[in-house]
């Protein structure tokens, strides 16, 4: 069985996440998405509410293929996590060239630290290319309607 863990912030999860869930469920046996647990952020909610709205958006948008879905919150080191789960990948969104600097050197430092354990990355669909959690966050601390970048599980939990 082929498993692959997707860890991230997820703060909130925007439809670009979205989509990399779905493009790796489509490949993967089990794509188990992981909530980072970071007291060094600011989370605009805590990690178990922000992998509530991640389950309910994978439920909501992704039909049969949530089947293949878990959502669960991690902390540590996303590499011990995707041991203790039995996962052989990490996924990971590539928006455009600015993100692949940072993630590449993550992916050598997980590959230093796990052998065993690839990154596989999807190129996040053109048309949310350009979304990004702190951008959203920033929309709708100011109002603005964010209900065309993020599922609408996002969009109730804001206005909650
Ligand atoms: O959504 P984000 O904030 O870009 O996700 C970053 C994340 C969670 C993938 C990264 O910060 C991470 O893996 N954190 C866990 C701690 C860890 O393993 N650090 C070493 C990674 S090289």
């Amino acid at each position: 069985m082929k498993i692959a863990v997707y860890p991230g912030s997820f703060d909130p999860i925007t439809f670009g996440h979205l989509d990399v869930i779905a493009r790796a469920a489509a490949v993967f046996d089990r794509v188990i998405v992981g909530v980072l647990i970071n007291p060094r952020k600011t989370a605009a909610s805590d990690s178990e509410a922000r992998a509530v709205v991640v389950r309910d958006a994978v439920v909501e948008n992704l039909g049969d293929l949530s089947d293949a879905v878990d959502v669960v919150t991690f902390d540590g080191l996303t590499v011990d996590f995707a041991l203790d789960r039995g996962a052989g990948h990490i996924v990971r969104g590539l928006r455009a060239i600015s993100d692949f600097e940072s993630e590449i050197q993550m992916a050598h430092t997980n590959r230093k630290l796990a052998h065993g354990i690839d990154t596989v990355f999807f190129m996040t669909a053109l048309e949310h290319s350009y979304l990004s959690s702190s951008l959203v966050r920033e929309i709708a601390a100011f109002g603005g309607d964010v209900s065309g970048m993020v599922p609408a599980a996002v969009v109730r939990r804001l206005r909650a």
